[in-house]
């Protein structure tokens, strides 16, 4: 089976299995208690703290949330600093944000919060001046993804914070760094940003864990309510295991970062390159812009997207149309009409993403994959 469907979910990296192993046993205290029992598992949360909080820059270990997955990030980010603004406090945002942030950006409207959405290009880029302009005396958080989930598009995070700083000192900026996180250095310096959400399960760990890494001294409605745990942002017994893999899965990857990227950069680029000669009409979308090197997104004329999928599934290929269908409901993407698609044309399209299994001759072997289902469809 060749998947390329990373964006989705990945493989558990070896190391984080392995540092997961004896908290899915042996040591099982809540690390909330006094005993000696509960110290162990707490050992493991502080030490993957500290471990996160070096990878992803804060200030101090303290400034990183555990939280149950990007979501639960997300809402954090977004929904949290916003609710503990005030009754006027507002959220810019953008059109191609993950449903977690359009989502949250919706349930602030419900309680008569200000959500603005900002369109993108049609290249699916977000320009800095465009979110500037929606920044006003009320907002509270800005919320821009640093790549796009479906076609891996990165935004100008770090330009965005600074044409809004200028714009309004309240704002606090937030980005989704989910998908992001694999193959670039996602740290608030390197995004110039106060807030990022990661998710584990995209970047090697186990599903179940993520964190929101903030600047000290950010006020925040939690989510969660109940027993205070995480300073009382995030309340709820935490998940020890897949907090201590997600903090080893991190370090693998930022430790390999560079070499995948290579490979990934090149295994990508065989991918397109192939298929865009041997498939009549087919095209990349966001072509010559600055693209995550995982994602290889593409619009196949006269195929219906679907189709295709199922018969490069009998063929050994996994891969996915846009998002992962959480609902089974097949919808014309959001991010593709943002970008100026009409909905048939973005019924044609389908996402491709390499992650850290991927070998050299991946990119051949599928292009070929998905030139024969093609044909056979056209
Ligand atoms: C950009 C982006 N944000 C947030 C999420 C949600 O992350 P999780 O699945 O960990 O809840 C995803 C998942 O696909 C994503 O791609």
């Amino acid at each position: 089976m060749l998947y390329l469907d990373h964006a989705a979910a990945t493989q558990l990296r070896p190391e984080a299995r392995e540092a997961m192993e004896p908290f899915l046993g042996g040591i099982f205290g809540n690390p909330s208690g006094i005993h000696a029992e509960s110290r162990r598992a707490r050992a493991g949360i502080d030490d993957a703290r500290e471990r996160i909080a070096a990878l992803l820059g804060a200030e101090h270990p303290l400034d990183v949330v555990f939280t149950s997955g990007g979501t639960e990030s997300v809402n954090l980010g977004v929904k949290g600093p916003v609710l503990a603004g005030g009754p006027a406090a507002s959220l810019v945002t953008t059109a191609i944000e993950h449903e977690a942030v359009l989502a949250s950006a919706a349930a602030l409207e419900r309680v008569d919060r200000k959500a603005t959405v900002v369109a993108v290009d049609g290249l699916g880029r977000v320009d800095p001046g465009d979110v500037a302009l929606a920044v006003d005396g009320s907002t509270r958080v800005v919320s821009v993804m640093t790549a796009n989930n479906e076609t891996g598009v990165v935004q100008p995070v770090a330009k965005v914070a600074a044409a809004v700083r200028a714009a309004g000192e309240r704002v606090l900026v937030h980005t989704d760094a989910v998908q992001a996180a694999l193959s670039q250095a996602v740290t608030l310096d390197a995004l110039d940003v106060d807030a990022v959400s990661v998710s584990s399960h995209k970047v090697g760990g186990p599903k179940g864990a993520g964190v929101l890494v903030l600047r000290p001294g950010i006020d925040l409605e939690p989510v969660l309510h109940g027993g205070g745990q995480e300073l009382g942002r995030r309340s709820g017994t935490p998940d020890v295991a897949a907090i201590v893999g997600m903090a080893a899965a991190l370090e693998v990857a930022a430790a390999q970062r560079d070499g995948l990227r290579r490979l990934l950069d090149s295994e990508r680029d065989t991918f397109e390159e192939r298929v865009t000669r041997t498939v009549p009409g087919a095209a990349v979308t966001g072509s010559g812009v600055d693209r995550l090197s995982q994602h290889a997104h593409l619009r196949f004329p006269g195929i219906d997207a679907e189709t295709l999928l199922i018969r490069l599934d009998g063929a050994g290929l996994a891969a996915s149309a846009g998002s992962a269908c959480h609902s089974g409901a097949v919808r014309p993407s959001h991010v593709l009409r943002a970008m100026g698609m009409t909905e048939a044309e973005a019924r044609e399209c389908v996402r491709f993403t390499f992650g850290w299994t991927t070998r050299v001759g991946d990119g051949a072997a599928a292009a070929d994959i998905v030139a024969s289902c093609a044909e056979a469809l056209l």
